[in-house]
């Protein structure tokens, strides 16, 4: 039986692992000095979901006053759709609410199904949509832009959790 998954702060140890990680699902992903990066800024978030002792995900969020962006987000191949990415999800709403955030926001190509999906049962909203924002292999695709709002959550918001 697998061992439980948790979620903890990232440290600098992590780095090589998460960069690892993000290259093998992303060919576009940030290399290492960009994820340090996130541990030195002062508005970042960073969590790492382990199990048995290996990272098996992360999240990183800026917290600007009263909005966090969620900016990156990745499970490992062998470890997507179990549920995982639902449980950083839920850590995050979990953080917003303890810090009293009034919005999530976040931009995923409009390409990315399986991102798109988790987001949208998340309950995010498309709000608009940044044109050309990503290199792609046919040049450039279009981000969509989503915004969860907190503040206007009603009582059955987030049964997906
Ligand atoms: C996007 C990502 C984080 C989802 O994580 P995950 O652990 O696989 O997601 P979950 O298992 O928690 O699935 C949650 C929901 O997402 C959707 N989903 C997940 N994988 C999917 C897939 N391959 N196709 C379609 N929908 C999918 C489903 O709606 C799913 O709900 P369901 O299980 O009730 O069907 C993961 O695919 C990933 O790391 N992708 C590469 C990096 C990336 O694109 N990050 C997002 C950048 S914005």
């Amino acid at each position: 039986m697998p061992s439980e998954s948790l979620i903890r702060l990232m440290t600098d140890v992590d780095l090589a692992g998460i960069a690892e990680l993000a290259q093998s699902v992303d060919p576009y992903a940030w290399n290492r000095e960009q994820f340090r990066g996130c541990l030195l800024g002062a508005h970042y978030r960073n969590w790492v979901l382990e199990q048995a002792g290996s990272i098996i995900g992360f999240l990183i969020v800026i917290a600007l006053e009263d909005e966090y962006e969620l900016v990156n987000l990745a499970i490992a191949k062998s470890h997507q759709h179990q549920g995982f990415g639902k449980k950083l999800m839920a850590h995050l709403f979990q953080q917003s609410h303890e810090q009293k955030m009034a919005s999530i926001w976040l931009e995923v190509r409009e390409s990315n199904i399986p991102a798109l999906q988790l987001y949208k049962k998340c309950g995010f909203i498309q709000t608009g949509i940044r044109r050309d924002y990503y290199p792609c292999k046919s040049g450039r695709e279009h981000a969509c832009v989503m915004q969860y709002r907190l503040a206007q959550e009603s009582t059955t918001a987030n049964q997906w959790q």
